[in-house]
């Protein structure tokens, strides 16, 4: 089963992915405009604002949880899309620094 990820506030097209797959596998300088660094959840780089997603995301684990509480307190809403494997449709688009 796919599911599509979409880009708000950018020209690049969505993305459909299976269930699972890794963004930071999947996502490209190419499809996408989310950039990866470190792809282990210790850079921020890759840090997104969820903006709607049809089904909860899977929750963070504890060190995207303590990384994220510490750049950006109070947003939930912000990921880090290198530890996220889809299980829904999401609508995403790069977090502000
Ligand atoms: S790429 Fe470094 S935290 Fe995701």
């Amino acid at each position: 089963m796919g599911y599509k990820i979409e880009f708000v506030n950018s020209d690049k097209k969505s993305v459909e992915l299976n269930q699972g797959d890794c963004l930071s596998e999947k996502l490209t300088i190419h499809n996408s405009p989310i950039l990866f660094g470190c792809r282990i959840g210790i850079c921020g780089t890759c840090a997104i604002e969820v903006m709607d997603s049809e089904h909860p995301l899977p929750p963070k684990t504890p060190d995207e949880k303590d990384f994220l509480d510490n750049m950006y307190p109070g947003n939930e809403k912000i990921r880090l899309a290198c530890q996220i494997h889809i299980n829904t449709n999401i609508k995403i688009r790069k977090a502000d620094g």
